[in-house]
């Protein structure tokens, strides 16, 4: 069984890709009632392992995929290996060990964990901004690589992780995360500007189903997991977070 949650994409690029390599017949996305209310949701498998695919936030594992795996109800998850491969613009940190302490948490066993490296969507600081489009294409060009190298060991159970962590990891996740969770991840900021045409696409693509369309231009609501597939989704570039996002890019993988 596969389990997903994509903001913009390259996760469910991944989820999909490893899911062709695997033979998996489960593939289930997270989104809407069952990411926003967890205690909703009934999974249930046979497989003898659960892969988790999610992006990293912040060298950490995504606030409503930390709150799905410590509320789900799961049927069968005692009887499987739990691996995790998140996605990530450049690296992840200690991701991977986060991961575990919550898989651990429900007293799941715990396999392998995997980063893949896709093109970067985080827009939402200074000297942030979406890769240039030959780097884009260079990871989009490299990832069926390691998507299909890390199917290859998943199928041969070879032991060992393949993570990209980057530079001073145990700080990152265990200092950054934590302040980024709670000061940088509010929707307040979203906005849109005068290029809004009322389409409602952003409304319509919210995996939270986070955003209502008022009299013409979407409102933002509570329950957001700044994922920014609103952002980088509109067709018309009139979504603003703040003046954070002013001439920054937009990217978004179908
Ligand atoms: C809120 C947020 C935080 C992010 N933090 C990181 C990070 O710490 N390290 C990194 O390499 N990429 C980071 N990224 C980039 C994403 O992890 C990366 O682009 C990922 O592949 C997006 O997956 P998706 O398209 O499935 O949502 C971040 C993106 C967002 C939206
Ligand atoms: S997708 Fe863009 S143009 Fe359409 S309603 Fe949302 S902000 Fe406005
Ligand atoms: S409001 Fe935008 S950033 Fe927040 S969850 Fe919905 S699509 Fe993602």
């Amino acid at each position: 069984m596969i389990i997903f949650f994509s903001g913009t994409g390259n996760s469910k690029f991944v989820a999909r890709e490893l899911g062709v390599h695997l033979k998996e017949t489960q593939i289930i996305q997270l989104k809407g009632e069952t990411l926003y209310d967890p205690t909703k949701s009934h999974l249930k498998t046979d497989d003898k392992r659960v892969i988790w695919v999610f992006p990293t936030y912040s060298w950490g594992v995504p606030p409503v995929v930390k709150r799905f795996i410590n509320e789900c109800n799961f049927d069968g998850a005692n009887d499987a290996t739990h691996i995790m491969v998140t996605t990530c613009g450049d690296d992840i940190g200690e991701t991977a060990s986060q991961w575990r302490k919550l898989i651990a948490a429900r007293k799941w066993q715990t396999g392998c964990a995997y980063s893949v490296i896709m093109p970067n969507t985080y827009v939402l600081m200074k000297g942030f901004d979406v890769d240039n489009p030959e780097l884009a294409a260079h990871k989009l060009d490299e990832a069926p690589k390691q998507i299909s190298e890390i199917a290859r060991r998943i199928s041969e159970n070879i032991e060992g992780d393949i993570l990209t962590k980057g530079s001073w990891p145990k700080i990152k996740t265990g200092i950054i995360y934590p302040y980024f969770v709670r000061f940088c991840m509010s929707p307040r900021p979203f906005k849109t500007n005068a290029n809004c045409t009322g389409c409602g696409k952003c409304a319509r693509a919210c995996p939270m189903d986070n955003i209502t369309m008022g009299a013409k231009c979407p409102q933002w609501h509570d329950r957001c997991a700044l994922c920014l597939r609103c952002y980088h989704i509109c067709p018309s570039d009139a979504v603003e977070y703040g003046n954070a996002t002013k001439n920054k890019g937009q990217y978004f993988l179908e």
